[in-house]
């Protein structure tokens, strides 16, 4: 096991972080908050293993001094947090949660007293159910609440936060969530599909209006980028991963930096997007001062005849994380110089997601995680590479701080540089993190 990667290596002011969700860690049967579609997902037999979900968690909302302490003894530099729109206002719309509101307050003091930057995300996927019950991220009103919801929490935390992205990964909102049908609501519906992702695209703009109005400074958009990799040199083959790209890595960012959706997906979306969509690009395009992309991994494309966009992801040759997704750093590489190369250009770009599952196990109070060095060394390894050809990369979050409740697939995948006994909610440190918090001081 190496791990050769010092703080000294990387430019001046580059920053170290790392990175939670609310939902994943909170415990959303505590302080007030409301019921959520994940709650309703994971209460539906078949959607979530072991029908698990995020009552309880990791607990941190009662055991948040603890965590902290435990990012600031890593030894970054931020922490990357999300709110919870049911915690805050359980409706959706309407009362705010006088309780939430003060947990994140105590949350964001409790990192600045620290010495820890916060960055915010105002939508980490736990979509109150009331507005699910209203069709969610399909009805057109959608950026509207969004942008109340963005007033009350920013009105509350805007003048302590460092950064603020309004949605984390458009693409599993919009895509994974109401074409694949693996994340809540759980549908498989192309025209729900279309509407989720313009409609999350709004949001976005519109919460960046409202910020902007509140005299916020440093606001981004964080989504998450695949590697398509055709599963052979067939043109059909080739043609496919290009679709897959389309729709996963460009159509989000084509849209903020360009102002337009690529070819490849109109043609499947194209008579499923809401009237008018043609002419909200100036709404979605706000400018923004930063960028953060989430990679995790590569997929293998294959061609099928099945109806658009007539495509399979096949399994591929190379070393798998606990996942099941093939470790492929040379992915990070590619998507940080392309980013500045045809889209963002001199915006900061940060890497605001990048870790594995491993299937830790707490033993005499350590836990030996050397697949996560190695995954770590050879992704900031292409960090480095990206940096040096010119990408403006300004930052790196590992995900996740604490092993948690990992969507779909329950508490059994392992993300975290703690380790979480979800049983007694004990707190481990793993080898991983031991050995950052040496290579961070250094
Ligand atoms: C990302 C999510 C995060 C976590 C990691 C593994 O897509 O943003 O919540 O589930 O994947």
């Amino acid at each position: 096991m190496t791990f050769s990667h010092k703080r000294s290596d990387f430019p001046e002011g580059f920053k170290f972080g790392t990175a939670t969700s609310a939902y994943q860690i909170e415990g959303h049967s505590f302080g007030g908050a409301g019921r959520t579609h994940w709650d309703d997902f994971a209460e539906t037999p078949g959607n979530v293993v072991r029908t698990e979900n995020g009552a309880v968690a990791c607990d941190h909302y009662h055991r948040t001094d603890e965590d902290l302490d435990l990012v600031k003894g890593l030894g970054v530099d931020a922490y990357r947090f999300s709110t919870s729109w049911a915690r805050v206002i359980p409706d959706g719309t309407g009362a705010a949660n006088p309780e939430g509101l003060d947990f994140y307050d105590r949350l964001v003091d409790g990192m600045l007293e620290r010495g820890l930057e916060p960055h915010a995300t105002l939508y980490h996927w736990e979509l109150p159910s009331p507005l699910a019950d209203r069709g969610g991220w399909r009805n057109s009103d959608m950026p509207k609440w969004f942008a109340s919801y963005t007033e009350v929490i920013m009105g509350r935390l805007g003048d302590r936060v460092a950064s603020v992205a309004p949605i984390n990964e458009p693409w599993c909102v919009g895509w994974l969530s109401h074409f694949m049908g693996i994340h809540a609501p759980g549908l498989r519906d192309i025209r729900a599909t279309a509407r989720a992702m313009h409609h999350v695209l709004l949001s976005h703009g519109r919460a960046i209006d409202v910020m902007r109005g509140l005299g916020m400074k440093n606001l981004g958009a964080v989504c998450n980028f695949e590697y398509p990799q055709p599963i052979d040199s067939k043109l059909e083959s080739v043609a496919a991963a290009e679709r897959y790209d389309g729709y996963y890595n460009r159509f989000f960012i084509e849209a903020l930096f360009k102002k337009q959706y690529p070819e490849v997906v109109l043609e499947g979306l194209a008579p499923h997007l809401p009237l008018g969509w043609e002419t909200d690009f100036d709404q979605i395009a706000r400018p923004l001062d930063w960028v953060g992309l989430n990679y995790y991994t590569r997929k293998n494309i294959g061609a099928t005849d099945a109806a658009w966009p007539s495509l399979e992801e096949l399994e591929g040759p190379l070393p798998k994380t606990a996942m099941d997704w093939e470790i492929y750093p040379d992915g990070l590489h590619h998507f940080l110089t392309r980013l500045a190369r045809e889209y963002t250009g001199d915006t900061p770009l940060f890497v605001t997601e990048n870790g594995l599952a491993s299937y830790d196990v707490a033993m005499n109070g350590a836990v030996q995680d050397p697949s996560r060095l190695n995954y770590l060394e050879s992704h900031l390894d292409a960090v480095k590479r990206a940096i040096s050809e010119g990408a403006p990369v300004k930052g790196y979050f590992i995900w996740s701080l604490l092993d948690n409740y990992e969507w779909a697939l329950g508490y059994d995948k392992r993300f975290g540089l703690v380790h979480v006994d979800f049983e007694t909610l004990k707190r481990t440190p793993k080898d991983s993190y031991k050995t950052l918090a040496l290579a961070l001081n250094r």
